[in-house]
């Protein structure tokens, strides 16, 4: 019987809570002050008694990479490390029957079927309506049979209907397409409350396989499974909430939206799909949960978060194959985990460095703005990276800018066109030319203790430095030494070599 407890939301909601990560809310909140608690808040929250139901929800669970390392058992450098490490290794699912399903102990169907009874909150002052918003959704692709695994928010509409924003080039986009030629409905089922790691792999970009193993290889252990009550569908046995229906065969056809969104700023209303609810299935003691995103405080968010590891993912695969020695690569979830991306690499021949630029702008991740670096830049660290770009680049020769990309149409600044531009910022050192004196970088000067010579006796042995003057001569000052060379300097004795370093004439 699969184990069904360990890969449970309340579960990594109870860990967090001992980490210190999630603060928790014990009394009655109105659903109307969510949003506000949550915004910019870097813990997540976890309210006991939300809306007048008195539900438990809890929110910005995925907005920190510390967050989502821990999830993975490791830190924020080894993220994306042990999340490429994972996906490489797909488990296929253990279906168990709806009995064992702990997300099938409550079941609602028909008319107890009732989006409006969850607690879900508007989350910005101009949204259309209330959004479900942490939402993994699972659809079937009938080319292949293959599950497919994403996240999609739901606007709702009623107790029975919600809009679905499929306007972003993505699987799901092209499988209602697909189906909707052919005029039919598409089942699709959303799980609410899930382990971060089921997230991870829902944005994850692969080539073609059942996204079910590749939640599989996130948890390290198969996913348990249960059929859906009004579909075919497998759905994760151990989800907080599962949300059954279908997208209606009348396609791109009602207004959806505005919403606040992962670029920091609304998107406009647009028409999408609707989805008609058949069932809602939950745990006795099940947690909803909301995922927050957009807003001045983006790094803080769990959307920004998500796409800012699968951006790295999906770069790190394209820079495998086309240079030789990526180091790391980083995407600030400040610039919606998306658009800015930071690559370091050991270039081995010159040009690695533009090779690292189209690889980004060519790979599945939709950024804007590359800047490579070398490796002795860390690309988490905001200062180092402004160093670079401030020393190491020309805008005139170092700039590499392509147009006609495909783009997000939610980028605002595209202001209406289809497809976007591109730039790579060669942030790299003069290949070859690391070692020369002007591209080493200072360090505080450090003696090996001992040295008992003359500084006239340690010039004898050829030339030296300042700090080899002072150790060969045992100076824990130095003033000394420059006492010393006075009189070689009166006499004409002492000349300077082009590094700096003394000799005796
Ligand atoms: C919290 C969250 C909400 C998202 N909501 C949407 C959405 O409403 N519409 C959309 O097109 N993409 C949305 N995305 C991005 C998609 O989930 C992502 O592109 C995913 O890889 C699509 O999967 P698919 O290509 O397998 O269908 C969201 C991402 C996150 C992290």
């Amino acid at each position: 019987m699969p184990d069904t407890e360990t890969f449970r939301f309340r579960r990594f909601l109870e860990d967090m809570v001992a980490a210190g990560e999630i603060d928790v809310v014990n009394e009655a909140t109105p659903l109307s002050a969510v949003a506000e608690r949550l915004e910019g808040n870097p813990h997540g929250v976890w309210f006991r008694q939300a809306g007048p139901e008195k539900q438990e929800l809890a929110g910005n669970v995925f907005g920190s990479r510390r967050r989502l390392a821990l999830a993975l058992g490791t830190d924020e450098r080894g993220l994306l490390d042990e999340t490429i490490k994972r996906l490489r290794k797909p488990l296929a699912p253990a279906e168990v029957d709806s009995a064992d399903a702990p997300v099938h102990q409550v079941i609602l169907r028909e008319n107890e079927a009732d989006l409006t009874a969850l607690p879900v909150h508007l989350q910005h002052g101009q949204d259309g309506a209330p959004y479900i918003s942490a939402t993994l959704d699972f659809s079937q692709d009938p080319a292949t049979g293959n599950t497919n695994v994403g996240m999609r928010r739901l606007m709702l509409r009623g107790r029975r209907e919600a809009g679905i924003d499929l306007n972003a080039p993505s699987d799901l986009r092209a499988i209602y397409g697909g189906a909707h030629g052919e005029n039919s409905r598409l089942p699709v089922a959303f799980a609410v409350g899930s382990h971060p790691a089921d997230a991870i792999a829902a944005l994850a970009m692969t080539p073609p396989i059942d996204e079910l193993a590749l939640m599989g290889a996130l948890r390290g252990e198969p996913v348990p499974v249960v059929k859906c009550l009004t579909s075919e569908l497998r759905v994760p046995a151990d989800a907080e909430y599962i949300i059954e229906g279908y997208l209606d065969a009348e396609g791109w056809t009602e207004p959806e939206g505005p919403f606040g969104e992962y670029v920091g700023y609304y998107g406009r209303l647009k028409q999408n799909p609707v989805f008609h609810l058949t069932a809602v299935t939950h745990r006795a003691d099940a947690v909803f949960q909301t995922a927050t995103i957009g807003g001045r405080t983006m790094a803080t968010t769990d959307t920004a978060q998500l796409c800012a590891l699968r951006t790295e993912q999906a770069v790190w695969m394209a820079l495998e194959s086309a240079v030789r020695e990526p180091v790391a690569v980083y995407c600030p979830a400040s610039t919606g985990g998306m658009y800015n991306l930071r690559v370091s690499l050991n270039q081995r021949v010159p040009g690695e460095s533009r090779n690292a630029i189209a690889a980004s702008f060519g790979s599945t991740a939709d950024t804007k703005h590359v800047f490579v670096v070398d490796p002795d830049i860390d690309v988490f660290n905001d200062d180092q990276m402004e160093w670079a770009l401030a020393t190491r680049f020309q805008s005139d020769r170092d700039i590499v800018t392509s147009s006609g990309f495909r783009a997000v149409p939610l980028d605002p600044s595209l202001q209406g066109d289809r497809a976007g531009a591109k730039a790579g910022f060669d942030l790299t050192r003069p290949f070859g030319q690391a070692d020369a004196q002007e591209w080493q970088v200072p360090d505080p000067p450090v003696f090996s203790d001992g040295g008992s010579m003359t500084v006239e006796e340690a010039l004898q042995g050829g030339p030296q430095s300042f700090r080899d003057l002072m150790e060969a001569s045992g100076s824990d000052d130095g003033r000394e030494v420059v006492r010393a060379l006075e009189p070689f300097y009166a006499a004409g004795r002492l000349e300077r070599l082009d590094d700096g370093r003394y000799a005796l004439k």
